[in-house]
C-alpha cells in the first residue's frame, strides 16, 4: 500500500505520521493509552485487545504494511489523543480514493475532537488532491461515528441489504 506524506493541524489537534524521521516515538506506549475494550468495541477483531508488548510490536508491523497510520496528538500538551488510518491512493494522477478510519482515546470522547479531526482531513484532501472520494465503513450501531462523518459532509452510499454484522459505507466526493 502506498504511504502518504500527510500532516495537518486543527485548532486543538496535531496529526502526523506515526513514524517521523528523527523522532523516537514510543508507538507501543502510545497504543497502550489508546486501545482499550471500549474504544475497540466496533472495530475489526485485529484491533481488539489484550495488547501485551510482543503482540503490539507485531500489530504495528501489520498495520504499517496495510496503509498509512497517523498519530493524533493534543496540540497544547502533545499527549496521545487518537489514530487516523488511511488506505488507498491519494493525489495519484490528480485523483484520490481513500478509505479512512479513526479512533480516539476514551478520555477524549464527547468534546467534538473526532469531528474536528475528520473536518481537518477533509480540508487537507480538498486542498491537496484532485477529484476523488473519501470512504468510511461503519458498524450500523456506531451512531457517534456515523454522526461525525455526516457532520463532515459524508453521505450514506448503501444501507439496504446490509446483513447482521456488516458495515455500512459512507462517502464524501472531492471535486
Ligand atoms: C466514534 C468516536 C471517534 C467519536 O469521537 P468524539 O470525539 O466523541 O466525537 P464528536 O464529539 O466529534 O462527535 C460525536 C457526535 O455523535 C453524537 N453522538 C454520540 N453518541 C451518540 C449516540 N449514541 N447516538 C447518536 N449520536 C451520538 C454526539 O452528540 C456528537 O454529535 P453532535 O456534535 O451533533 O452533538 C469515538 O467515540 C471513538 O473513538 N470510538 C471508538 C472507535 C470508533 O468507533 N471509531 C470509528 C470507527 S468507524
Amino acid at each position: 500500500m502506498p504511504r502518504f506524506a500527510i500532516r495537518f493541524e486543527t485548532a486543538r489537534l496535531e496529526v502526523l505520521p506515526w513514524r517521523t524521521p528523527g523522532e523516537d516515538a514510543d508507538l507501543a506506549g502510545f497504543l497502550e493509552v489508546l486501545l482499550d475494550d471500549e474504544v475497540t468495541r466496533w472495530l475489526p477483531r485485529s484491533w481488539q485487545g489484550p495488547f501485551p508488548r510482543e503482540r503490539t510490536l507485531r500489530w504495528i508491523e501489520r498495520r504499517d504494511a496495510e496503509g498509512t497510520i497517523l498519530r493524533v496528538l493534543a496540540k497544547d500538551s502533545r499527549e496521545p489523543v487518537g489514530l487516523l488510518t488511511l488506505y488507498g491512493s491519494v493525489c495519484a494522477e490528480g485523483s484520490a480514493e481513500l478509505r479512512i478510519g479513526y479512533l480516539l482515546a476514551r478520555a477524549a470522547w464527547g468534546r467534538g475532537l473526532a469531528s474536528e479531526l475528520v473536518e481537518g482531513l477533509v480540508a487537507w484532501c480538498r486542498a491537496q488532491c484532485g477529484p476523488g472520494r473519501l470512504v468510511a465503513h461503519v458498524t450500523p450501531a456506531n451512531l457517534a461515528s456515523r454522526r461525525v462523518l455526516e457532520k463532515s459532509g459524508f453521505r450514506l452510499v448503501c444501507e439496504a441489504g446490509a446483513s447482521a454484522g456488516a458495515m455500512i459505507e459512507l462517502e464524501l466526493l472531492l471535486s
